[in-house]
Protein backbone atom coordinates (compact mmCIF):
# COMPACT_ATOMS: atom_id res chain seq x y z
CA UNK A 1 0.00 0.00 0.00
CA UNK A 2 0.90 3.17 -0.48
CA UNK A 3 2.69 5.34 2.22
CA UNK A 4 0.59 8.08 3.36
CA UNK A 5 1.91 11.56 5.13
CA UNK A 6 -1.48 12.83 5.90
CA UNK A 7 -0.67 11.48 9.39
CA UNK A 8 -4.07 13.29 11.33
CA UNK A 9 -3.17 14.75 15.18
CA UNK A 10 0.35 14.26 14.26
CA UNK A 11 0.94 17.79 15.72
CA UNK A 12 -0.75 16.87 18.67
CA UNK A 13 1.20 13.42 19.66
CA UNK A 14 4.56 13.56 21.73
CA UNK A 15 8.09 13.69 20.62
CA UNK A 16 8.18 9.87 20.98
CA UNK A 17 5.16 9.07 19.03
CA UNK A 18 5.99 11.40 16.02
CA UNK A 19 9.23 9.33 16.15
CA UNK A 20 7.50 6.51 15.71
CA UNK A 21 5.33 7.56 13.18
CA UNK A 22 7.93 9.01 11.08
CA UNK A 23 10.69 6.02 12.21
CA UNK A 24 7.36 4.04 10.84
CA UNK A 25 6.69 5.85 7.52
CA UNK A 26 10.48 5.89 6.34
CA UNK A 27 11.58 2.86 7.76
CA UNK A 28 14.22 4.16 10.08
CA UNK A 29 16.32 1.51 12.25
CA UNK A 30 16.74 2.19 15.89
CA UNK A 31 20.42 3.62 15.33
CA UNK A 32 18.71 6.21 12.93
CA UNK A 33 16.08 7.26 15.05
CA UNK A 34 18.62 7.74 17.83
CA UNK A 35 20.16 10.20 16.43
CA UNK A 36 17.80 12.67 16.87
CA UNK A 37 18.86 12.75 20.50
CA UNK A 38 22.66 11.96 20.28
CA UNK A 39 25.42 13.86 18.16
CA UNK A 40 25.56 13.33 15.08
CA UNK A 41 28.05 15.08 13.56
CA UNK A 42 31.55 15.61 14.53
CA UNK A 43 32.42 19.63 14.02
CA UNK A 44 36.41 19.04 13.75
CA UNK A 45 35.69 17.49 10.58
CA UNK A 46 33.50 19.88 9.03
CA UNK A 47 35.22 23.78 9.62
CA UNK A 48 38.13 24.97 11.61
CA UNK A 49 38.40 26.53 15.05
CA UNK A 50 35.25 24.70 15.95
CA UNK A 51 34.14 24.94 19.73
CA UNK A 52 30.82 22.39 19.23
CA UNK A 53 28.00 21.87 17.09
CA UNK A 54 25.08 24.07 17.33
CA UNK A 55 21.57 22.18 17.15
CA UNK A 56 18.60 23.62 15.59
CA UNK A 57 14.70 22.11 15.84
CA UNK A 58 14.63 19.18 13.08
CA UNK A 59 10.82 18.85 12.11
CA UNK A 60 8.00 17.47 9.83
CA UNK A 61 6.03 18.95 7.80
CA UNK A 62 3.18 16.68 6.37
CA UNK A 63 0.45 16.27 4.34
CA UNK A 64 2.70 16.85 0.75
CA UNK A 65 1.52 14.87 -1.92
CA UNK A 66 3.77 15.97 -5.18
CA UNK A 67 3.54 13.94 -8.61
CA UNK A 68 1.33 11.23 -7.22
CA UNK A 69 3.25 10.50 -4.34
CA UNK A 70 3.75 10.80 -0.71
CA UNK A 71 6.32 13.02 0.99
CA UNK A 72 7.28 14.05 4.58
CA UNK A 73 9.35 16.81 4.61
CA UNK A 74 12.33 17.31 6.79
CA UNK A 75 12.56 21.40 8.15
CA UNK A 76 15.47 22.31 10.15
CA UNK A 77 14.77 25.81 11.51
CA UNK A 78 14.34 28.14 13.80
CA UNK A 79 11.23 29.99 13.54
CA UNK A 80 7.93 28.79 14.81
CA UNK A 81 4.81 28.30 12.50
CA UNK A 82 7.36 27.52 9.42
CA UNK A 83 6.47 23.80 10.16
CA UNK A 84 2.77 24.43 10.24
CA UNK A 85 2.09 26.70 7.27
CA UNK A 86 4.19 24.13 5.12
CA UNK A 87 1.85 21.11 6.32
CA UNK A 88 -1.39 23.54 6.38
CA UNK A 89 -0.50 24.71 2.67
CA UNK A 90 0.37 21.15 1.15
CA UNK A 91 -3.08 19.90 3.05
CA UNK A 92 -5.46 22.85 1.39
CA UNK A 93 -3.72 21.52 -1.63
CA UNK A 94 -3.87 17.84 -1.51
CA UNK A 95 -6.61 17.01 -3.11
CA UNK A 96 -4.95 17.40 -6.30
CA UNK A 97 -1.48 17.63 -4.74
CA UNK A 98 1.57 19.50 -6.70
CA UNK A 99 2.84 19.14 -9.77
CA UNK A 100 6.84 19.23 -10.04
CA UNK A 101 9.73 18.79 -12.08
CA UNK A 102 13.56 20.28 -12.35
CA UNK A 103 15.98 20.79 -15.31
CA UNK A 104 19.03 18.76 -15.97
CA UNK A 105 21.22 19.86 -12.89
CA UNK A 106 23.43 21.96 -14.79
CA UNK A 107 26.07 24.27 -12.99
CA UNK A 108 28.49 26.66 -14.48
CA UNK A 109 32.03 27.99 -13.20
CA UNK A 110 33.90 31.13 -14.66
CA UNK A 111 37.14 31.89 -15.37
CA UNK A 112 37.74 35.55 -15.55
CA UNK A 113 40.60 36.18 -18.24
CA UNK A 114 42.08 40.25 -18.12
CA UNK A 115 44.68 41.70 -20.04
CA UNK A 116 43.71 39.58 -23.40
CA UNK A 117 45.34 41.44 -26.15
CA UNK A 118 43.10 40.46 -29.06
CA UNK A 119 39.15 39.75 -27.38
CA UNK A 120 37.72 38.39 -30.70
CA UNK A 121 40.72 36.40 -31.62
CA UNK A 122 40.32 35.00 -27.89
CA UNK A 123 36.82 34.32 -28.03
CA UNK A 124 37.59 32.13 -31.52
CA UNK A 125 40.39 30.61 -30.06
CA UNK A 126 38.45 29.04 -27.19
CA UNK A 127 35.12 27.77 -29.43
CA UNK A 128 38.09 26.42 -31.75
CA UNK A 129 39.53 24.26 -29.11
CA UNK A 130 36.10 23.51 -27.53
CA UNK A 131 36.89 19.82 -28.17
CA UNK A 132 40.34 19.34 -26.53
CA UNK A 133 39.43 22.13 -23.37
CA UNK A 134 36.69 19.62 -22.64
CA UNK A 135 38.68 16.49 -22.97
CA UNK A 136 40.89 18.07 -20.55
CA UNK A 137 38.22 18.21 -17.71
CA UNK A 138 37.05 14.92 -18.53
CA UNK A 139 35.97 13.00 -15.53
CA UNK A 140 35.73 9.33 -16.29
CA UNK A 141 33.90 8.84 -12.49
CA UNK A 142 30.74 11.54 -13.28
CA UNK A 143 31.33 10.76 -17.53
CA UNK A 144 29.90 7.17 -16.30
CA UNK A 145 27.04 8.15 -13.89
CA UNK A 146 25.88 10.51 -16.81
CA UNK A 147 27.29 13.35 -16.01
CA UNK A 148 30.67 15.91 -16.40
CA UNK A 149 31.66 18.90 -17.90
CA UNK A 150 29.87 19.07 -21.67
CA UNK A 151 30.09 22.75 -22.59
CA UNK A 152 31.99 25.64 -22.41
CA UNK A 153 31.40 29.40 -23.98
CA UNK A 154 33.76 32.65 -24.08
CA UNK A 155 32.05 36.01 -24.07
CA UNK A 156 33.04 39.64 -23.87
CA UNK A 157 31.76 41.50 -20.90
CA UNK A 158 32.62 45.28 -20.03
CA UNK A 159 33.48 46.19 -16.82
CA UNK A 160 34.74 49.45 -15.01
CA UNK A 161 38.29 48.04 -15.38
CA UNK A 162 37.88 47.62 -19.07
CA UNK A 163 36.52 44.44 -20.85
CA UNK A 164 37.11 41.17 -20.26
CA UNK A 165 36.94 37.73 -21.48
CA UNK A 166 34.49 35.16 -19.41
CA UNK A 167 34.33 31.82 -20.22
CA UNK A 168 31.59 29.96 -19.15
CA UNK A 169 32.09 26.05 -18.32
CA UNK A 170 28.61 23.97 -18.32
CA UNK A 171 28.57 20.60 -15.97
CA UNK A 172 26.08 18.20 -15.56
CA UNK A 173 26.47 17.31 -11.70
CA UNK A 174 23.96 14.65 -11.77
CA UNK A 175 23.48 13.96 -8.07
CA UNK A 176 25.67 16.25 -6.36
CA UNK A 177 25.08 20.24 -5.46
CA UNK A 178 27.92 20.41 -7.77
CA UNK A 179 30.42 23.84 -6.49
CA UNK A 180 33.30 21.79 -5.91
CA UNK A 181 32.89 20.14 -9.62
CA UNK A 182 32.58 22.76 -11.36
CA UNK A 183 35.53 24.90 -9.24
CA UNK A 184 37.87 22.27 -9.95
CA UNK A 185 37.02 21.93 -13.68
CA UNK A 186 37.39 25.90 -14.07
CA UNK A 187 41.27 25.97 -12.24
CA UNK A 188 41.74 22.76 -14.50
CA UNK A 189 41.07 24.72 -17.54
CA UNK A 190 42.48 28.20 -16.65
CA UNK A 191 45.97 27.80 -17.65
CA UNK A 192 44.92 26.31 -20.62
CA UNK A 193 43.08 29.55 -21.16
CA UNK A 194 45.59 31.76 -20.24
CA UNK A 195 47.88 29.78 -22.95
CA UNK A 196 45.35 30.35 -26.02
CA UNK A 197 44.48 34.28 -25.22
CA UNK A 198 47.41 35.70 -24.03
CA UNK A 199 45.39 36.61 -21.07
CA UNK A 200 45.83 36.53 -17.09
CA UNK A 201 43.59 34.08 -14.84
CA UNK A 202 41.74 35.90 -12.23
CA UNK A 203 38.49 34.22 -10.63
CA UNK A 204 38.08 30.93 -11.51
CA UNK A 205 34.33 29.43 -9.34
CA UNK A 206 31.07 28.74 -9.43
CA UNK A 207 28.14 31.07 -10.43
CA UNK A 208 25.20 30.78 -8.15
CA UNK A 209 22.88 32.02 -10.27
CA UNK A 210 22.15 28.50 -11.23
CA UNK A 211 19.25 29.81 -14.06
CA UNK A 212 19.74 26.39 -16.04
CA UNK A 213 19.37 24.52 -13.12
CA UNK A 214 15.34 26.16 -12.48
CA UNK A 215 13.44 23.76 -10.34
CA UNK A 216 9.19 24.25 -10.99
CA UNK A 217 5.90 23.42 -9.09
CA UNK A 218 2.43 24.14 -9.07
CA UNK A 219 -0.88 23.41 -7.41
CA UNK A 220 -4.32 24.37 -7.44
CA UNK A 221 -6.12 25.46 -4.33
CA UNK A 222 -10.08 24.77 -4.97
CA UNK A 223 -12.80 27.44 -4.60
CA UNK A 224 -14.67 25.52 -2.36
CA UNK A 225 -11.83 25.19 0.34
CA UNK A 226 -10.78 28.30 -0.29
CA UNK A 227 -13.87 30.50 -0.58
CA UNK A 228 -13.83 33.86 -2.91
CA UNK A 229 -12.50 36.50 -0.68
CA UNK A 230 -9.53 34.53 0.45
CA UNK A 231 -8.76 33.75 -3.36
CA UNK A 232 -9.34 37.69 -4.21
CA UNK A 233 -7.20 38.61 -0.94
CA UNK A 234 -4.60 35.80 -1.80
CA UNK A 235 -4.20 37.48 -5.35
CA UNK A 236 -4.07 41.18 -4.31
CA UNK A 237 -0.98 40.28 -2.00
CA UNK A 238 0.50 39.14 -5.17
CA UNK A 239 -0.47 42.21 -6.81
CA UNK A 240 1.62 43.86 -3.84
CA UNK A 241 4.39 42.06 -4.35
CA UNK A 242 4.46 42.14 -8.05
CA UNK A 243 4.68 46.13 -7.76
CA UNK A 244 6.50 46.66 -4.84
CA UNK A 245 10.20 45.32 -3.77
CA UNK A 246 9.40 45.99 -0.57
CA UNK A 247 6.77 43.49 -0.10
CA UNK A 248 8.45 41.38 -2.76
CA UNK A 249 11.26 40.48 -0.95
CA UNK A 250 9.18 39.87 2.07
CA UNK A 251 7.19 37.67 -0.10
CA UNK A 252 10.14 35.83 -1.53
CA UNK A 253 11.69 35.41 2.16
CA UNK A 254 8.67 33.88 3.28
CA UNK A 255 8.92 30.98 0.27
CA UNK A 256 12.59 30.51 1.15
CA UNK A 257 11.82 29.83 4.68
CA UNK A 258 10.86 26.32 3.20
CA UNK A 259 13.26 25.94 0.84
CA UNK A 260 15.94 26.61 3.08
CA UNK A 261 14.25 24.28 6.01
CA UNK A 262 14.78 21.39 3.55
CA UNK A 263 18.15 22.77 2.19
CA UNK A 264 19.61 22.94 5.20
CA UNK A 265 17.52 19.30 6.08
CA UNK A 266 19.49 17.98 3.84
CA UNK A 267 23.21 19.13 4.28
CA UNK A 268 22.83 21.42 1.53
CA UNK A 269 24.10 25.31 1.13
CA UNK A 270 21.07 27.67 2.10
CA UNK A 271 23.60 30.49 0.86
CA UNK A 272 24.09 29.55 -2.19
CA UNK A 273 20.21 28.97 -3.20
CA UNK A 274 19.46 32.46 -1.53
CA UNK A 275 21.88 33.80 -3.39
CA UNK A 276 20.85 32.00 -6.84
CA UNK A 277 16.92 32.54 -5.86
CA UNK A 278 16.95 36.18 -5.61
CA UNK A 279 19.72 36.72 -8.35
CA UNK A 280 17.01 35.00 -10.20
CA UNK A 281 13.96 36.91 -9.09
CA UNK A 282 15.70 40.61 -10.52
CA UNK A 283 17.14 38.60 -13.97
CA UNK A 284 15.07 41.36 -15.65
CA UNK A 285 16.01 44.46 -13.86
CA UNK A 286 12.63 44.00 -11.77
CA UNK A 287 12.44 42.37 -8.71
CA UNK A 288 9.85 39.82 -8.97
CA UNK A 289 8.12 37.18 -6.85
CA UNK A 290 8.87 33.92 -6.87
CA UNK A 291 5.88 32.98 -7.18
CA UNK A 292 2.54 33.46 -9.39
CA UNK A 293 -0.98 32.88 -8.56
CA UNK A 294 -4.28 33.39 -10.71
CA UNK A 295 -7.02 32.55 -10.86
CA UNK A 296 -8.72 29.32 -12.93
CA UNK A 297 -11.60 29.05 -15.27
CA UNK A 298 -13.63 27.24 -12.46
CA UNK A 299 -12.58 30.06 -9.78
CA UNK A 300 -10.07 28.07 -8.18
CA UNK A 301 -6.56 29.43 -7.27
CA UNK A 302 -3.87 28.17 -9.25
CA UNK A 303 -0.09 29.04 -7.74
CA UNK A 304 3.57 28.36 -9.22
CA UNK A 305 7.33 28.63 -8.58
CA UNK A 306 9.89 28.64 -10.65
CA UNK A 307 13.56 29.15 -9.36
CA UNK A 308 16.87 28.16 -9.63
CA UNK A 309 17.88 25.03 -7.20
CA UNK A 310 21.32 23.55 -7.08
CA UNK A 311 20.87 20.87 -4.80
CA UNK A 312 22.51 17.23 -4.50
CA UNK A 313 21.70 14.27 -2.64
CA UNK A 314 25.53 13.51 -2.45
CA UNK A 315 28.91 15.10 -1.24
CA UNK A 316 29.18 18.26 0.87
CA UNK A 317 27.84 17.63 4.50
CA UNK A 318 25.72 14.94 3.49
CA UNK A 319 27.79 12.58 4.59
CA UNK A 320 29.50 14.70 7.48
CA UNK A 321 26.25 15.00 9.52
CA UNK A 322 24.69 11.55 9.90
CA UNK A 323 21.25 13.04 10.24
CA UNK A 324 21.27 14.34 6.66
CA UNK A 325 20.91 10.79 5.87
CA UNK A 326 18.13 10.38 8.17
CA UNK A 327 16.31 13.35 6.32
CA UNK A 328 17.19 11.92 2.74
CA UNK A 329 15.56 8.38 4.30
CA UNK A 330 12.81 10.22 5.18
CA UNK A 331 12.06 12.35 2.20
CA UNK A 332 12.96 9.03 -0.09
CA UNK A 333 14.27 11.05 -2.85
CA UNK A 334 16.34 9.36 -5.46
CA UNK A 335 17.68 12.08 -7.13
CA UNK A 336 19.42 15.57 -6.78
CA UNK A 337 16.40 16.60 -9.46
CA UNK A 338 13.63 15.02 -7.16
CA UNK A 339 15.22 16.59 -4.53
CA UNK A 340 15.21 20.29 -6.37
CA UNK A 341 11.26 19.61 -7.40
CA UNK A 342 10.45 18.48 -3.95
CA UNK A 343 11.95 21.42 -2.55
CA UNK A 344 9.88 23.74 -4.85
CA UNK A 345 6.41 22.42 -3.81
CA UNK A 346 7.89 22.69 -0.34
CA UNK A 347 8.56 26.64 -1.39
CA UNK A 348 4.94 26.92 -2.62
CA UNK A 349 3.37 25.32 -0.16
CA UNK A 350 4.91 28.15 2.14
CA UNK A 351 3.92 31.00 0.23
CA UNK A 352 0.63 30.17 -0.05
CA UNK A 353 0.14 29.59 3.63
CA UNK A 354 2.02 32.47 4.48
CA UNK A 355 -0.57 34.19 1.98
CA UNK A 356 -3.04 32.72 2.93
CA UNK A 357 -2.81 33.21 7.08
CA UNK A 358 -2.33 37.21 6.26
CA UNK A 359 -5.53 37.60 4.22
CA UNK A 360 -7.77 35.55 6.25
CA UNK A 361 -6.31 36.52 10.35
CA UNK A 362 -2.99 38.06 9.96
CA UNK A 363 0.70 35.97 10.93
CA UNK A 364 0.46 36.82 14.51
CA UNK A 365 -1.81 34.53 15.80
CA UNK A 366 0.13 31.19 15.02
CA UNK A 367 3.35 32.79 15.99
CA UNK A 368 1.80 34.14 19.48
CA UNK A 369 -0.13 30.20 20.05
CA UNK A 370 3.91 28.67 19.70
CA UNK A 371 5.37 31.36 21.69
CA UNK A 372 2.13 31.42 24.65
CA UNK A 373 3.33 27.03 24.40
CA UNK A 374 7.01 28.39 25.12
CA UNK A 375 6.29 30.31 28.07
CA UNK A 376 3.72 28.51 29.66
CA UNK A 377 7.08 25.44 29.62
CA UNK A 378 9.17 28.25 30.57
CA UNK A 379 7.19 29.33 33.69
CA UNK A 380 7.53 25.74 34.69
CA UNK A 381 4.11 24.13 33.27
CA UNK A 382 4.28 20.42 32.84
CA UNK A 383 1.98 17.50 30.65
CA UNK A 384 -1.96 18.89 31.01
CA UNK A 385 -0.53 22.15 32.24
CA UNK A 386 1.21 23.40 28.80
CA UNK A 387 -2.01 23.71 26.57
CA UNK A 388 -3.99 25.43 29.45
CA UNK A 389 -1.86 28.28 30.46
CA UNK A 390 -0.90 28.62 26.68
CA UNK A 391 -4.79 28.98 25.82
CA UNK A 392 -5.43 31.43 28.76
CA UNK A 393 -2.35 33.75 27.87
CA UNK A 394 -3.77 33.85 24.17
CA UNK A 395 -7.39 34.91 25.66
CA UNK A 396 -6.12 37.21 27.69
CA UNK A 397 -4.27 38.74 25.01
CA UNK A 398 -1.06 39.44 27.01
CA UNK A 399 1.33 36.83 26.41
CA UNK A 400 4.24 37.55 28.52
CA UNK A 401 6.65 34.98 30.99
CA UNK A 402 4.95 37.29 34.19
CA UNK A 403 1.56 36.31 33.16
CA UNK A 404 2.41 32.85 32.20
CA UNK A 405 3.64 31.97 35.65
CA UNK A 406 0.45 33.71 37.14
CA UNK A 407 -1.40 31.77 35.01
CA UNK A 408 0.15 28.40 36.33
CA UNK A 409 0.02 29.70 39.95
CA UNK A 410 -3.24 29.96 39.58
CA UNK A 411 -3.96 26.50 37.88
CA UNK A 412 -1.95 24.59 40.51
CA UNK A 413 -3.70 26.14 43.37
CA UNK A 414 -7.10 25.48 42.15
CA UNK A 415 -6.18 22.17 41.55
CA UNK A 416 -4.78 22.07 45.57
CA UNK A 417 -7.72 23.30 46.80
CA UNK A 418 -9.68 20.53 44.63
CA UNK A 419 -7.33 17.69 46.53
CA UNK A 420 -8.32 19.44 49.87
C1 LIG B 1 7.91 35.24 7.95
O1 LIG B 1 9.07 34.48 8.20
C2 LIG B 1 7.49 35.10 6.51
C3 LIG B 1 6.35 36.00 6.10
O2 LIG B 1 6.64 37.36 6.43
C4 LIG B 1 6.16 35.83 4.62
C5 LIG B 1 5.16 36.79 4.01
O3 LIG B 1 4.97 37.89 4.53
O4 LIG B 1 4.58 36.41 2.97
C6 LIG B 1 5.07 35.67 6.85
Amino acid sequence: MDKRSDLPGFYAKNLQERRDLVAAFASLTDEERALFSTPHLDPELMIENSLGAFPLPFGIATNFRINGRDYLIPLVIEEPSVVAAASHGAKLARPTGFRADADRPVLKSMVQLVGVPDLQRAVAAVRDQKPALLSACHEPSMAARGGGVFDLEPRIIETGRGPMLIVDIFCDCVDAMGANLVNTAAEKLAPLLEELTGGSRRLMIVSNLADRRLARAEATWSRELLGDDLIEGILDAQAFAEADPYRCATQNKGTMNGIDAVCIATGNDFRALEAGAHAYAARDGHYRSLTAYEKTPDGDLRGRIKLPLAVGIVGGSTKTNRLVQVALKILGVRSGRELAGVMAAVGLAQNFAALRAQVAEGIQKGHMKLHAKNLAVAAGAQGEEIPRVAARLAADGTVTASHAAAILRQIRQTAEARHK
